[in-house]
């Protein structure tokens, strides 16, 4: 089990967690609170963390290869890994829970998504200062036992939450361990064996491949898409309605999908 540091409220885990890596924590060190004062999303986003909902950073220490001078902290490796980890943790949740029909789909780059309602989110950061190792700090943000009426104003509908779809809380400490058990267990995988079977799960599950989406780049004008499939570096390939193929950075772009949800059940 992973060394875990529980904090009742706290600003933002993955602060803690860039704090603490800087000082030295181990690989796979994880830190929890109960709620966030100041809770950060991806694209400079704020990120509503009330009590009940699962708040977590867990920090992430890459083998360098001999002669390779580039750091990899913030291999896209880790945003993949850390879907998957979620899209799997959620499933076993839901199944200890008596709902093995609930679909968990993996978004791009890493939202995850019930009946296409978000469940959670990932923040992966990277921390490179000189004379210190690299690392990197996988921040998951899930909505465990809050519910999503209770979330403001626009995030209300596009939201769902645990206890949305079951109806009984799980208990977030449990969640935890098994979220960072699952997590460390798929980066520890790509170390040694490479991504592909970590690629071949989160297409499996992926809520945007085949689907026509709108892309977004920062700073130029949204164009409609298919993506595609996930390439080996994590970045989305799509091909325009002119036919021709782009690969999207994560980092670059915000897709939003153009089908319609589903109801809940
Ligand atoms: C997203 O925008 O979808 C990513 C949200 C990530 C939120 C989590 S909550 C725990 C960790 N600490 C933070 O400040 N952010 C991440």
């Amino acid at each position: 089990m992973p060394n875990i540091i529980e904090y009742d409220t706290i600003g933002s885990t993955n602060r803690e967690a860039k704090r603490l890596g800087l000082n030295g924590a181990d690989h796979g060190t994880t830190i929890i609170a109960s709620e966030q004062t100041e809770g950060r999303g991806r694209l400079g986003r704020s990120w509503f963390s009330p009590r009940g909902g699962l708040w977590m950073s867990v920090i992430v220490r890459f083998q360098l290869e001999q002669g390779d001078y580039v750091p990899r902290a913030i291999d896209p490796s880790i945003s993949i890994a850390a879907g998957v980890a979620v899209a799997e943790a959620l499933t076993d949740i839901f199944v200890e829970l008596g709902r093995p029909d609930v679909n968990v789909r993996i978004g791009w780059p890493n939202d995850i998504l019930i009946e296409g309602r978000k469940i959670a989110g990932v923040l992966v950061e990277g921390c490179v200062i000189e004379n210190n190792s690299p690392f990197a700090v996988a921040g998951f943000g899930i909505n465990l036992n809050n519910k999503a009426c209770s979330l403001p104003g626009e995030l209300r509908n596009a939201a769902i939450s645990v206890k949305d779809i079951v109806n009984t809380e799980y208990p977030v400490r449990k969640a935890c361990e098994k979220l960072a058990v699952f997590f460390i267990k798929t980066i520890d995988h790509i170390q040694q064996n490479g991504i592909d079977d970590v690629l071949d799960k989160c297409q499996a599950r992926s809520a945007a491949i085949g689907q026509e989406v709108t892309v977004v780049p920062h700073g130029e004008p949204s164009y409609a898409a298919i993506p595609l499939d996930i390439d080996s570096k994590g970045r989305l390939i799509v091909r325009m309605i002119s036919g021709e193929t782009r690969l999207l950075d994560a980092e670059e772009v915000t897709i939003s999908r153009n089908s319609n949800r589903e109801g809940i059940k």
